[in-house]
Order: C-alpha cells, then structure tokens, then sequence
C-alpha cells in the first residue's frame, strides 16, 4: 500500500520543475494526480507518470481564472471520485528590476499569479474540503516570503502574502478538518531558475553565503509536499515550512 493509496490529490504548475517532480512523487506514492496547468507539458508529467505504472490526468488551465480553477477542482472530483489534497504551486518570476522600474504589468503578473492563482485555488479546494469534512492543501511559497533579495520586490511581497494567506486558512477552517501548510523553497534548478544556475558569478556568489554550497533539485521538495499532504503532519496547520539548505538560518 503507498502512502496516498486511493487518495487523488491536485497539483497546479505541474507541467515543469518542482510541480513535476512532486506531481511524479505523489503518483508513485499511489494517489491519482489531477495536473492543471497553462503549459502543455503538463500532458508529459502525465505520461510519465503514467509509464511508471501511476495515474494521472491533466486539464488545461490558467490560475489565474476563478473560473477555470473551479472546473479543475469539479474535474478532479468527477475523474477520480474524490479529491483528497492540493498543492498549489503554479508562479511565476517576473522580470527582475528594483522596485522604481517595475511596470503595471509586471506588477500584475505577481499579483494574478503568485497571489490570486492560489487565492482562487484555495476557494475552489476549501468549498470542495467542507463538502467532504476535510482535506489539506500544500502551497508554494518561497524563501522569498520570509526574507527579501533585490529587484524582486513584486514576487516577494506576493510570497509573502502567500504565507500569510496559508495562516489565515489555516485559522478560519481548522475546526473543519482542513489543514493548510506552505513549504518554503531556496534555490531551486528548474526552468524559473536556470538562468541563474548557468551564471557562474551568480552561483559562486549564492554558494558562498549558503551554508549547503549548492541550490537544490526539484525532487527535493517532494518528500515535503508529500509528508504535509498526508495523515502523518495531522497536527502541522498554519506552517510555512522552509526547504532551503539553511539559507535562512544563517
Ligand atoms: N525554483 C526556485 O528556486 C523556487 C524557489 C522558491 C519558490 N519557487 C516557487 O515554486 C513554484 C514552482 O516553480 P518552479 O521553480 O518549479 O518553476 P517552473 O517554471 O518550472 O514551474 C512553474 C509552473 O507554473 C506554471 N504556471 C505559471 N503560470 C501559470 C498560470 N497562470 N496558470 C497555470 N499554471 C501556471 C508553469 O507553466 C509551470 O509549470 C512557483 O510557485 C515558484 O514561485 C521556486
């Protein structure tokens, strides 16, 4: 028997990086994954996971739209009969600049993405949680939600309503079995960063002040995701969980 043996769990941005990975861990863990995601590449975390035995679907959808959150949520219910947990993961990394260059639009990037995509996510999960008597939702902030780096303003301050949010979830609908919990990721290769870890001056520079020496691999966050999803992190509620190599502890 796996660790989420007839559970179905959602994961948004799910098409690359961590949601991927972590997509690829829960199916192997035994629960159905309902992927949605913009990007079409979702459909090749599905056939991943789908070769290695595992059951997956993928409905396209932007997170940005209520609407289109909604129908993930109804989908994966409708698909698999249930829907046990969520990992809301899908952001994005807009364009770096300080704070007096930022335009309109890349401000409502962050804002549409990062804060509106999992607050819209998480309406569409907790309706589904009453519903039922519970469930848990895993959200991707970011050490960016704890601490700030420079011309990234738009994207921390969303991070950091992100945890926030995680809280006041966690508060308001605790007495009805749902529980909310964020991890919090360092640096972390996938395509969001992979500019940064083909900068050598960049990586000699994260390396020095990182106690780790190194960024991690996607596959990394999963066992984190997967712990707080399950009946194991039964009594963690509220908690933004920081998966960073000790970043933030030194
Ligand atoms: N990589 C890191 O170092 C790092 C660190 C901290 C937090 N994070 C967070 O981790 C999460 C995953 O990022 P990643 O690093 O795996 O990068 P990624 O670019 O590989 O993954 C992001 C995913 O979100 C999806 N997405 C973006 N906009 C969307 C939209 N409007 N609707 C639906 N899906 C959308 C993308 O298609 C992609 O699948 C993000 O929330 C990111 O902010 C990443």
């Amino acid at each position: 028997m796996g660790y989420f043996t007839d559970k179905a769990i959602l994961v948004t941005g799910g098409a690359t990086g961590i949601g991927r990975e972590t997509s690829k861990a829960i199916a192997a863990a035994g629960a159905a994954v309902m992927i949605g995601d913009k990007d079409d590449r979702a459909g090749e975390t599905v056939e991943i996971i789908k070769q290695a035995g595992g059951t997956a679907e993928f409905l396209p959808t932007d997170v940005t739209s209520a609407e289109q959150v909604n129908r993930l949520v109804a989908h994966c219910v409708e698909r698999f009969g249930r829907m046990d947990g969520a990992f809301n993961n899908a952001g994005v990394l807009p364009p770096q600049r300080p704070i007096h260059e930022v335009s309109e639009d890349e401000l409502d990037l962050a804002i549409d993405v990062d804060f509106k995509g999992v607050f819209f996510a998480m309406q569409a999960e907790i309706r589904h949680f009453l519903s039922v008597g519970g469930g848990a939702i895993v959200n991707t902030a970011s050490v960016g939600a704890l601490i700030a780096d420079p011309n990234m303003a738009a994207y921390c301050a969303m991070k950091h309503a992100v945890a926030g949010l995680t809280k006041a979830a966690a508060v308001e609908y605790a007495q009805a079995g749902i529980r909310v919990n964020a991890i919090a990721p360092g640096f972390v290769v996938t395509p969001m960063t992979q500019h940064w870890a083909d900068s050598t001056e960049f990586t000699d520079m994260f390396f020095q002040h990182n106690i780790s020496g190194r960024c991690a691999q996607p596959e990394e966050m999963a066992g984190t995701v997967k712990h707080l999803l399950s009946d194991d992190a039964s009594f963690v509620n509220g908690a933004v969980w920081t998966i960073d190599g000790g970043q933030t502890a030194h």
